[in-house]
């Protein structure tokens, strides 16, 4: 009798234990090729904290959105595709894996978009300078997870040119450009852009109106920055 259940206590955990095993294989994280996973960020860390600096990036403003514009489409890194086992669709995702804090130079996800990473792919905008110097500041300083909400949204001067296109290259260039733009809308040129702000679909798809597809399709606008695209199309959604 006491074998009995020696045997199959054994038995069941031999079965158990394979099942979970193959589960966590599909499930797998880590990068492909390096076999060293390093991750000292603070996974626990989900709410966004203020900076100590006004200089230092923000993390949910400035890299969160670029991520998920130019590496976090549908095939790719999203959390459904997980391509190589990156997740570019929120803060404790992106610092799983490819990022050691302090290190960006040693940081997969640096070296990948850095001058001959190769990514974004072939037929995908790459990221500007600007973008990809907040990206290795952000990893310099500990690829924290901070937020610079001030709470105070700059309702005029609104313009094309200081306003609408850099929110735009930030939340949305990644996907809308490049040979295939997703939708087959391209966010890129002011005339392109003009075309779906003076047609409504812009303000209706970054409001979820019924009717429209919820733009950008993870996470969604700053109030703020919703209210300054309705503002400037308003005004002729003009090239200033
Ligand atoms: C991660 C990739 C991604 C990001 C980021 C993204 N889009 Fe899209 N967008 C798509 C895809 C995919 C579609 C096509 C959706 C569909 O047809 O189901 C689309 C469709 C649209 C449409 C057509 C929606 C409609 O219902 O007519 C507009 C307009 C649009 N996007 C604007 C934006 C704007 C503005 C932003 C930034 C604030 C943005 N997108 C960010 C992937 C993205």
């Amino acid at each position: 009798m006491k074998s009995r259940i020696i045997f199959w206590t054994i038995t069941i955990g031999i079965i158990g234990g394979y099942l979970l095993f193959m589960g966590g294989c599909k499930n797998f994280n880590g990068p492909i090729d390096d076999g060293t996973t390093i991750v000292t960020a603070d996974t626990s860390n989900t709410t966004p904290t203020t900076p100590n600096t006004s200089n230092q990036v923000c993390f949910t403003q400035q890299v969160l959105p670029m991520l998920q514009s130019n590496c976090a489409s549908s095939g790719c890194h999203d959390a459904a595709s997980r391509r190589d086992g990156y997740d570019f669709t929120s803060y404790t995702t992106t610092v799983r894996v490819g990022i050691i804090p302090g290190n960006p130079d040693g940081s997969r996800v640096y070296k990948a978009v850095a001058s001959g990473g190769g990514m974004p792919p072939r037929g995908r905008t790459a990221l500007t300078a600007d973008q990809r110097a907040i990206l290795r500041q952000w990893i310099a300083e500990g690829a924290k997870n901070t937020s610079c909400s001030s709470g105070i949204c700059d309702t005029t001067n609104i313009t094309y040119t200081k306003t609408i296109a850099p929110l735009l290259l930030t939340n949305c260039v990644g996907c809308h450009s490049g040979s295939a733009p997703s939708g087959d809308i391209t966010l890129s040129s002011y005339a392109a852009v003009k075309t779906f702000a003076t047609n409504g679909r812009l303000l209706g798809s970054v409001n979820g109106q019924s009717g429209f597809v919820q733009m950008p399709p993870v996470g969604r606008l700053e109030q703020c920055q919703i209210t300054q695209l309705g503002i400037w199309i308003r005004a002729g959604a003009l090239n200033n």
